[in-house]
C-alpha cells in the first residue's frame, strides 16, 4: 500500500519511520512519501496560507496549494481516497483503521492555524477524519496517528498472533483486550492471578475472554 502525506514538516515524521511496526514495512507491504506543500507552492517565497475572508485571527491554508501539490504528484490521475485531517471529520476508530488498511492508496492532507480553506475539503479531499473530539495544533500528530495504526494492520508488521487478539479485534468482539502481567509473579503484596501461572490453556483463554467482556461493559 502507499501513503502520501502532504505536509510543511516531512521532517517531523523522522522519528515515527524509525519505530517498528513502522520501520518493519516500509519500503516492502507500505512506500510512505512526506511530501511537502512549499515545494509546489504557486506563490512566492513558499507562501502557503493566507488571511481568512471576513476577517479574524489566525491563517487559512489555500485552495490552490493543495490543488497544486496534488496535481504535480498525480497530474490527470487524482488520487481516489484524499483525507483530510481536521477536528471537524468523522471520528477515526478501529473501524476505520482496517477500512483504511484494505485501500491501494490513502492521502494525508495536513493543515495548521485555523486549517483549510473549505474548498479543500469540499472539493479536492474525499473525506475527512478527526482522531477525536479535541484540538491539536496541526495535522501531523494526527497523520501519524493514522500512519502508525494503519501499518501495525499491514502483513509482516507485528510478530506472528500478536495483532489479532488486541482491543476493538474482531476475536474480542469489538471490545478491549484482557489485563497481562509479567515478572515478579509476586511485588509487593500484589500478585498474578494464579490462572495465569496454572499452565491450563483452556481455563487462560476463558479468564482472559471473561476479563475482556468485563472491561468492555459501559
Ligand atoms: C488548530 S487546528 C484548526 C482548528 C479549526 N480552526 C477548528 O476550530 O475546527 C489546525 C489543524 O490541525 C489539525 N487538527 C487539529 N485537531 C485535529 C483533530 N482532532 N483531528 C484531526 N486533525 C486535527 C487539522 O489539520 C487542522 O486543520
Amino acid at each position: 500500500m502507499r501513503i502520501d502525506v502532504f505536509t510543511l514538516v516531512p521532517h517531523a515524521y523522522a522519528w515515527l519511520t524509525e519505530q517498528r511496526p513502522l520501520a518493519a514495512v516500509l519500503g516492502t507491504e507500505l512506500d510512505l512519501r512526506l511530501l511537502n506543500y512549499r515545494d509546489t507552492t504557486p506563490l512566492r517565497a513558499g507562501q502557503v496560507d493566507d488571511e481568512p475572508y471576513g476577517g479574524g485571527a489566525g491563517m487559512v491554508l489555500r485552495v490552490d496549494v493543495v490543488a497544486a501539490a496534488l496535481d504535480a504528484v498525480y497530474g490527470d490521475e487524482p488520487a481516489q481516497r484524499v483525507i483530510a485531517l481536521s477536528p471537524q471529520g468523522r471520528q477515526l476508530t478501529q473501524a476505520v483503521v482496517e477500512e483504511l488498511a484494505r485501500e491501494e492508496h490513502v492521502v494525508l492532507l495536513s493543515a495548521r492555524f485555523e486549517g483549510f480553506d473549505e474548498r479543500i475539503v469540499r472539493h479536492l479531499a474525499s473525506d475527512a477524519i478527526s482522531v477525536g473530539p479535541y484540538v491539536l495544533s496541526n495535522g501531523d500528530l494526527p497523520a501519524m496517528v493514522l500512519v502508525d495504526a494503519i501499518a501495525r494492520r499491514l502483513p509482516g508488521a507485528l510478530a506472528e498472533g500478536s495483532g489479532e487478539w488486541e482491543s476493538f479485534s474482531a476475536e474480542l468482539d469489538g471490545g478491549l483486550e484482557y489485563p497481562h502481567y509479567t515478572r515478579p509473579a509476586e511485588f509487593r503484596g500484589w500478585n498474578v492471578p494464579d490462572v495465569l501461572v496454572s499452565g491450563d490453556h483452556k481455563r487462560i483463554e476463558d479468564w482472559r475472554r471473561e476479563q475482556s467482556r468485563a472491561r468492555s461493559v459501559h
